[in-house]
């Protein structure tokens, strides 16, 4: 190499790695040394999922997996008949069919996600072995259902006569209106750190009761219901899912912390962006974020008062109420 280009290349790459170097210790203050008694913690969508909460905290409290602990956790509204917007029990499409959305992200950024699934209580762990068994992130439909089948999930009536009779009476007017902060809980978002501070993700629903027949909302769609970066931290969103998915929410939220951002205020960034971008669908539709850096501090935002959410940590599993950007 003559001696000129080799003079430019190394000041080049000298100056990238430099710039590079600066770029990372200014951006990312929230990586100074956490408190190691921030460990573990789990945070989750709604004050009812103070149950969920305690049992991702029974597995991170032992010295446990986060992925464990939030596959567990989301397993309880999952199997909660009483629960009308998660797994057994949640209100069909217009159809009459439950279909369910979920996904699961690791601390490696791997990621597993179902789609459309029908008959299976647990669609939180056929996500999970989507990203671990399968060369794929996403399954969705039939096809999601042959591999749950194939992997040895039981097929299940999900459909309770609550939850049909409710579809009766929805008919006589079929209006479509999402009802803002459904009886204090929606879709469960859930975010965990375990003692190692291996942060864990998961996001499981039955999306908008009397949707279209095969509407998806951004429950599995990862960076919209749920996404998570073990250098960052976790967010997971709850409420309409259209408008999670036009603005990516989750994603959002996270990149908003990786620039330094505390958690508290990325959420109401992701919030008052959805709030900017669709200001009259805003006012009658729900949108609530989560999140949580990899210093354990956390916060959670949402566009209308009602909205709440669980955190878990030294010990303590507190049920926080989130502020509203629309509060009158
Ligand atoms: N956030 C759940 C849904 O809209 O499907």
């Amino acid at each position: 190499m003559n001696s000129r280009r080799s003079f430019l290349q190394n000041t080049l790459l000298g100056g990238l790695a430099a710039g590079t170097a600066d770029f990372w210790a200014k951006a990312l203050p929230a990586f100074e040394k956490p408190d190691k008694n921030a460990f573990p913690v789990v945070i989750a969508t709604w004050a009812p999922n103070l149950k969920a909460n305690a049992a991702a905290w029974e597995i991170l409290s032992k010295g446990g997996y986060a992925l464990d602990a939030v596959e567990a956790g989301v397993h309880v509204p999952e199997a909660d008949p009483r629960d009308t917007s998660v797994g057994y029990g949640g209100f069909p499409d217009r159809d009459g069919h439950v279909t369910l959305d979920a996904c699961i992200m690791d601390e490696r950024g791997m990621a597993g996600s179902v789609s459309f699934l029908e008959h299976i209580m647990h669609p939180i762990s056929v996500a999970r072995r989507v990203m671990e068994k399968t060369p794929h992130v996403m399954l969705v439909g039939e096809g999601a259902l042959q591999f749950a089948l194939s992997e040895g999930f039981k097929k299940e009536n999900l459909l309770t006569d609550v939850a049909r009779k409710a579809l009766e009476e929805w008919k006589v007017t079929s209006k479509y209106k999402p009802i803002i902060n459904v009886e204090r809980h929606d879709t469960i978002g859930m975010v965990a750190i375990d003692m190692q501070q291996r942060i864990a993700g998961a996001c499981t629903t039955s999306g908008a009761a009397f949707k279209m027949h095969g509407r998806v909302g951004d429950s599995p769609i990862i960076g919209a219901g749920m996404f998570v970066d073990n250098e960052v931290g976790g967010a997971a969103s709850t409420g309409l899912g259209e408008m999670v998915l036009r603005t990516l929410g989750s994603f959002l939220v996270v990149e908003e912390m990786r620039r330094g951002v505390h958690p508290q205020k990325a959420a109401e960034i992701a919030v008052k962006r959805i709030v900017r971008k669709y200001p009259k669908q805003s006012e009658e539709a729900q949108v609530g974020f989560i999140a949580m850096d990899k210093r354990g501090r956390h916060g959670g935002y949402a566009i209308h008062p009602g909205f709440s959410f669980v955190v878990y940590q030294r010990e303590e599993n507190k049920v926080y109420e989130s502020a509203g950007f629309l509060a009158k």
